[in-house]
C-alpha cells in the first residue's frame, strides 16, 4: 500500500512539472508581451535585480527608410524610439515597463532626437553608488559619429537621465556590450577603428567612464555585435562580421581575463542555417540565475526594410569539453531541460 501511494505521488510530481514546462518556441516569430503588444527591444541585453530579469532594447520607430546620401552601405534607418524595458520572472512572460530612456522630440540637436540613431543600449548594476548605468551606441543617421552614450538612474525601469556622448579612449565606438565581472569591475566592449578593431575597455568605479586602460583585440578581423560572458573562470565573446543588417556566421574568443589575449576560436551555430548565424547577429549572452553554468545567447534576426519587426532569437548555449555550442532549436524549455 505504502509503495503504491509513493509511486502515486511520484506520478503526480511528474506529471505537475511537465504541465508546468516553460516551453520557448516563438523563435523568429512576433514575441507579445504581457498586454498583447508586440515587443520591441532590438539589440537588447539582460539585467538580473533582486530576483527579478529586465530587458532593455532599441524601440524603433513603426516607419523604415533607405538613406539614400549614404552610398557606401545601404543605410537602412527607423527612427530612434529610446530604449524600452521589459520585466520577467519567468524569461517567457515580459512586462512593458515603459521607456527607461526617452527620445527628446524637442531639440534636434540631442544624441536622442528621433533622427539619430540609438544601439544596443546595456545596462549594469553599480552596488557602490547604488546606480543603474545605462551604456550605448549613439550615431548620426548615416552611421559616422560612432559615440558611446551613458545614462544613469536610481530603478532598473529609470527613467535614466542622459549623461552624454563620446569617443571611448578617443577612438570610434559603434557596436557595443557592458560586461561586469564578479570582482565588480565592468568593461565597455566595442567595435572601434571603423570597426577594424574589438576594445575591451575597463571603466571607472561608477561605471560612467573609460579608466583609460584598455586592450585592442582581432586586429584587423572587422568583428562586430559583442556578447560576452564567464564560465569557470574563462570568458567568452561572440561576435559577428560586419556585413550591415544582413547576417553572417558567428564566432567566439576566449581569453582568460578580461583585457585579453582574446583568441578566436571559430564556429558557434550549428543546425539549420548555422553559417548565417540562423539569419541573426549576436547581442547579449546572460546567465540564468540558480541554474549552474547554464546561459541563453540572444540574438536578432533584423528585417532591414522593416526595421521594427525585427525579430529575436533566444538560443541555450552548449559546453563541451574544448568547444562551444550554440545549437538551433525550434522550441527549448526555459526549466533547462532541454527538448
Ligand atoms: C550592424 C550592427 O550590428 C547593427 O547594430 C546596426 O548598427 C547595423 N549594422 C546597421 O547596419
Amino acid at each position: 500500500m505504502r509503495g503504491f501511494f509513493c509511486l502515486f505521488v511520484s506520478l503526480f510530481i511528474l506529471v505537475s512539472c511537465t504541465k508546468h514546462q516553460n516551453v520557448m518556441k516563438l523563435q523568429g516569430d512576433v514575441w507579445p508581451d504581457t498586454k498583447g503588444n508586440v515587443i520591441n527591444a532590438h539589440g537588447g541585453g539582460i539585467l538580473y535585480h533582486k530576483g527579478v530579469y529586465y530587458l532593455y532594447g532599441e524601440f524603433k520607430g513603426d516607419s523604415t527608410y533607405l538613406l539614400e546620401s549614404v552610398k557606401t552601405w545601404e543605410c537602412w534607418r527607423a527612427d530612434a524610439g529610446g530604449v524600452s524595458c521589459y520585466s520577467s520572472t519567468d524569461l517567457m512572460n515580459w512586462t512593458f515597463e515603459g521607456m527607461a530612456l526617452s527620445v527628446v522630440s524637442e531639440d534636434t540637436t540631442s544624441d536622442l532626437h528621433p533622427s539619430q540613431v540609438i544601439e544596443r543600449p546595456k545596462v549594469i548594476y553599480n552596488r557602490y553608488t547604488k546606480k543603474f548605468v545605462m551604456w550605448m551606441h549613439i550615431e548620426s543617421p548615416d552611421y559616422e559619429k560612432a559615440h558611446a552614450g551613458v545614462a544613469i538612474a536610481d530603478s532598473p525601469t529609470g527613467p535614466f537621465t542622459y549623461l552624454g556622448s563620446f569617443k571611448p579612449n578617443g577612438q570610434d565606438s559603434r557596436d557595443q556590450t557592458i560586461f561586469k565581472d564578479d570582482d565588480g569591475r565592468a568593461y565597455q566592449v566595442y567595435s572601434s577603428e571603423w570597426n577594424k578593431t574589438m576594445y575591451v575597455s575597463l571603466l571607472n568605479g561608477d561605471y560612467t567612464k573609460p579608466s583609460g586602460i584598455f586592450t585592442r583585440n582581432f586586429e584587423g578581423e572587422y568583428r562586430e555585435a559583442p556578447a560576452v560572458f564567464k564560465s569557470k573562470g574563462t570568458y567568452y565573446m561572440i561576435t559577428s562580421g560586419c556585413s550591415g543588417w544582413d547576417p553572417n556566421v558567428a564566432l567566439y574568443a576566449t581569453a582568460d581575463s578580461m583585457l585579453g589575449e582574446w583568441t578566436l576560436k571559430g564556429k558557434i551555430c550549428t543546425g539549420k542555417d548555422a553559417d548565417s548565424t540562423f539569419y541573426a547577429q549576436s547581442t547579449f549572452v546572460f546567465p540564468v540565475t540558480g541554474k549552474k553554468q547554464t546561459f541563453v545567447a540572444m540574438f536578432d534576426r533584423w528585417n532591414k526594410t522593416d526595421l521594427d519587426d525585427s525579430r529575436y532569437i533566444w538560443l541555450p548555449i552548449t559546453f563541451h569539453r574544448d568547444s562551444l555550442e550554440i545549437a538551433w532549436k525550434e522550441e527549448w524549455s526555459t526549466d533547462f531541460k532541454m527538448n
